[in-house]
């Protein structure tokens, strides 16, 4: 079981440094999770690292961290434009994204190795993630592909909640907390994220899809995308997962 330390220098940038508190994998891995919003990328991700190590490092989280800053500081312009456009459900420019992941360039070259999760979204994007990792010596291991039928996806997205203060999920009816609107760990209120509000959903999957077959082509191109059906339980998920990543061991 690894306890990977608090992602802070990904969450706030370069300037921060992480406190790192777990061991280091065996072998760390390099891994990027793909799939459309809500197929639960963050939900299998919680699960590898715990068993295979590697940070989480997720796209979305920078932004949802950007947009609480309790710091009083305005966000930039660029970021008040990528929040916006993040609520209403729309991509993030590629610019912005990609600056965004360079200048953490060095959470991709961590000892504890990585687990990217929601970039790259673009081909762009893609391409330039090859470029910062030539640029640090880094291979992807895999870009593990999970997908679902589109009525399951709006279901778990429709049905997720986060605690407003310490952004547990939850899941209505999948994973609902001991108290009704209540976060089981801290108590917290309960809310729905603005883009899971069924509009900001219905671009959300359309901007997906406007956009995931040449990353996914690009990655079985390259021998590197493995593929794994999301419907079922989190543990069945994770049981097929844990199949990949252990025949990737091997190679
Ligand atoms: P991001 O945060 O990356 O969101 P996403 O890809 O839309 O994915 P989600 O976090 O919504 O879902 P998930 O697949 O992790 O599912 P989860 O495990 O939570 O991006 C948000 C926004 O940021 C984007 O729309 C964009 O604006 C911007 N952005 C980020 N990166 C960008 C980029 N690279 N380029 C441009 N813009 C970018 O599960 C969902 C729910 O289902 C939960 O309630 C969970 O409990 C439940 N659940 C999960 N698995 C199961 C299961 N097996 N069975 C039952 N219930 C389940």
């Amino acid at each position: 079981m690894y306890s990977i330390g608090n992602r802070i220098s990904w969450l706030q940038g370069p300037d921060a440094n992480c406190a790192k508190t777990g061991p280091v994998a065996p072998r760390p891995w390099h891994l990027v999770l793909l799939g459309p919003p809500g197929v639960g990328k963050g939900t299998q991700a919680e699960r590898i690292i715990a068993e295979f190590g590697a940070c989480h490092l997720s796209t979305g989280d920078v932004f949802r961290y950007a947009a609480r800053d309790t710091t009083g500081h305005a966000p930039s312009p660029a970021m008040a434009t990528a929040l916006a456009a993040m609520k209403r459900g729309e991509l993030v420019s590629d610019a912005t994204v990609v600056d965004l992941v360079r200048e953490r360039a060095q959470c991709l070259a961590c000892q504890y190795g990585f687990l990217l999760d929601g970039f790259p979204r673009t081909i762009e994007q893609a391409h330039a993630l090859e470029g910062i990792l030539a640029r640090i010596e880094r291979k992807l291991d895999a870009a593990i592909y999970y997908f679902a039928p589109e009525a399951l996806i709006i279901e778990r997205l429709s049905g997720r909640r986060v605690c407003r203060q310490c952004r547990t999920g939850y899941h209505i009816a999948n994973k609902p907390p001991r108290v009704a609107g209540r976060c089981d760990a801290c108590g917290g209120e309960l809310i729905q994220r603005d883009d899971d509000k069924p509009e900001a959903i219905r671009i959300r999957l359309h901007a997906y899809a406007a956009t995931c077959d040449p990353v996914l082509d690009n990655y079985r191109h390259q021998g590197l995308l493995r593929e794994i059906d999301a419907s079922g339980g989190p543990e069945a998920v994770f049981a097929r997962t844990r199949a990949v990543i252990q025949a990737l061991s091997k190679v």
